[in-house]
């Protein structure tokens, strides 16, 4: 290159830079740009040797329980996926870093063809089950159970460079053995590695690994390095795509609600863990749970919120404690949460197997629509959680979170039905039916959750709320722009640091989130002191993508909320329909009436909504698209 073109080659380097930078990520895009490649079209299910084994994992465990699996039916309502988790790695060999599989606990990786053992007998066998499997990695260089387990005889020996069976510096390579190679058709991507093994981390002192300098921490967003640890996950799932010619893979993250994920994995990948590790203590089942309850706007077909697998079977949730049990089924099922069983199924109780097998429930979960249920009443002591079906149907959940029964007035306007037509309702436990107009009253015992599948009359009657269909809805961009941990969350004393630490406080990123039927932090949504029980609410300088499947018209009722703290910057709101704009509001302030929108969209594919405002980064715009709706269905 002479000098000429050098230089004018910079000035275009810098230019498209600029450019770059310019991005307006509030221009419309005409698209929908949630995670929808592999195969999660609804919710994963299956089991996962973490819970019931820890490291102690082996080929006659994992197939013990798959073999239950089958014959129990259970693989016929759904279970599919058998994944291995940490554990089942011997060694990364030098100098080529094939990784070595532990055959003294999967003997059938030693093949008498191949001298270098391969998981492809254990895969095949599965999949002759009629079975998907799965594997487990770490996007470090070393994997949890290195970094935590007490147990060495279960971790990968060798030297330092040898145990480093961890995806970091071989993604290619790793992804290719696994996918193509070994046949798995699910990866979980664990994190330890970008997180504990900083220079005092012990295993580093110890001179059993090397340091890699930490850019994940779970108790300090700041500390984390977001933009790094999503490239990594970027990075990942393309060598997953490019393995995976058929498409048939689930790329599972698992940073615990660390780096913000909790708002991005949705863009990349099939499910991510929005906390840390469940545990068999209904303490833990809450934070689990908490951090992804309120999260409906993040979860759609293709991508979801994992509270983690299931623990069903032990502790708090082992035969003694069917309520609990129930409870956790019940719950996981109407937050889209993956159903990922936890358990030595040979030794599982009868009772529980019935739980899991529970096809009423099954099917909320994997229902087509994809709507996560939203929360239709919250509380500290009482929640109840509506989820709108793909046949109009709705799923209640009334979850008794508190010490004391409680008497609960269900009203059919808390699930978007009609009050003066009948609802009937089939409990989904007892398969009782219920029939009521207006409100039924139901006694829910402390940690009970009553669920039931529920028909009445639409409150739209051509049309649904962006609320009742949070799986169509997307918030692209939605305004956080410093993420702040979420307050919200359940915080147990038996957290990991017991009761000898300071408490388990606030540490999942993500509030002031988007979220249906309330407004970012929690409040109810109001405009100028009217309320909205339906209605999506988000911060300023946001887009919402929404998939339109036939509708012609949508209308809301716009304006900044009343929970705003920024009371002086106009937002302006605006319609956009497959790129293109269709309507446009005034600058709205605080205080101010909410503003009537409406657009036609008839025959438009991806509707956005765009909420612009010149806003104080120090104060909180909220703003409430209230009512939102999609009306006149185009017939057929
Ligand atoms: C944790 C993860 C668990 C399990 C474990 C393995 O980070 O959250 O689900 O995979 O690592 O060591």
């Amino acid at each position: 290159m002479n000098r000429f073109t050098a230089a004018a080659f910079a000035a275009v380097l810098a230019c498209s830079a600029a450019q770059a930078q310019g991005v307006d990520p509030l221009a419309p895009t005409g698209k929908w740009t949630a995670y929808s490649a592999g195969r999660a079209p609804t919710p994963p299910m299956g089991w996962n040797s973490w819970n019931a084994f820890a490291s102690a994992v082996d080929e006659e465990k994992v197939l013990g329980s798959a073999k239950v699996i089958v014959d129990s039916g259970l693989a016929s309502k759904g279970y599919v996926y058998i994944n291995l988790d940490d554990g089942w790695a011997a060694k990364r060999r030098m100098p080529d870093g094939h990784l070595i599989v532990r055959t003294d606990k999967f003997p059938s990786a030693v093949t008498r063809k191949q001298k270098t053992p391969s998981f492809k007998p254990f895969t095949d066998k599965l999949h002759a089950m009629g079975l998907k499997a799965g594997i487990y990695s770490d996007m470090g260089r070393n994997t949890c159970a290195q970094a935590w387990s007490t147990t060495p005889e279960h971790l990968p020996k060798g030297s330092v460079e040898e145990r480093e069976v961890g995806l970091h510096d071989y993604i290619d390579q790793d992804i290719a053995l696994y996918f193509r190679e070994w046949g798995f058709d699910y990866i979980k991507v664990d994190g330890c590695g970008l997180r504990d093994f900083g220079p005092n981390s012990p295993k580093v002192k110890a001179g059993e690994a090397r340091i890699l300098t930490p850019i994940l921490d779970l108790g300090a967003i700041s500390r984390t390095d977001v933009p790094a640890v999503k490239d990594l996950f970027r990075r990942v799932g393309a060598a997953i795509v490019r393995n995976n010619p058929d498409g048939d893979f689930v790329y599972s993250l698992c940073i615990w609600g660390a780096a913000n994920v909790r708002a991005w994995a949705k863009d990349m990948g099939n499910v991510s863990r929005t906390s840390d590790d469940i545990s068999p203590a209904w303490g833990r089942l809450m934070v689990n749970y908490d951090s992804a309850v309120h999260r409906a706007l993040y979860a759609h077909p293709g991508s979801w919120n994992d509270p983690d697998m299931l623990h069903i079977g032990a502790g708090d949730f082992d035969a003694n404690h069917l309520t609990e049990a129930r409870s956790h089924f019940a719950l996981w099922a109407m937050m889209n949460a993956p159903l990922l069983i936890g358990a030595d199924l040979p030794t599982m109780p009868a009772s529980l197997m019935e739980v899991l097998g529970n096809a009423d429930i099954i099917a909320l979960n994997q229902d087509a629509a994809g709507n996560q249920a939203t929360v239709a009443h919250d509380s500290s002591d009482l929640q109840i959680l509506v989820k709108t079906l793909g046949n109009g149907d709705k799923a209640v959940a009334v979850f008794n979170r508190g010490w004391d029964p409680m008497d609960v007035n269900l009203q059919a306007t808390r699930m978007n039905l009609r009050d003066d037509a009948p609802v009937e309702m089939t409990d989904l436990w007892t398969k009782k039916q219920i029939t009521f107009t207006k409100e039924t009253k139901l006694r829910v015992a402390p940690r009970e959750t009553a669920i039931f599948r529920a028909r009445g009359t639409r409150a739209l009657a051509d049309g649904l709320y962006l609320s009742e269909q949070p799986g169509k809805v997307n918030p692209a961009v939605d305004g956080v722009t410093r993420p702040i941990p979420d307050p919200g969350i359940f915080r147990t004393a038996y957290g990991w640091g017991g009761t000898r630490s300071p408490g388990d406080r606030p540490q999942y990123a993500g509030w002031g989130g988007a979220r249906a039927d309330s407004a970012p932090y929690g409040q109810t949504l109001q405009i100028a002191r009217k309320t909205y029980a339906s209605g999506i609410g988000i911060l300023a300088n946001s887009r919402l993508e929404v998939r339109n499947e036939g509708y012609r018209r949508f209308t809301a009722k716009i304006g900044v909320d009343d929970s705003a703290t920024d009371k002086t910057h106009p937002v302006t709101f605006t319609v956009y329909g497959d790129g293109k704009r269709l309507a446009e509001s005034r600058p709205l302030k605080w205080g101010m009436p909410a503003d009537p929108i409406e657009a036609d969209v008839a025959g438009i594919k991806v509707i956005e909504l765009v909420a612009r405002s010149a806003a104080n980064e120090n104060e909180a715009l909220s703003v409430t698209w209230g009512e939102a709706a999609l009306t006149d269905r185009q017939p057929r």
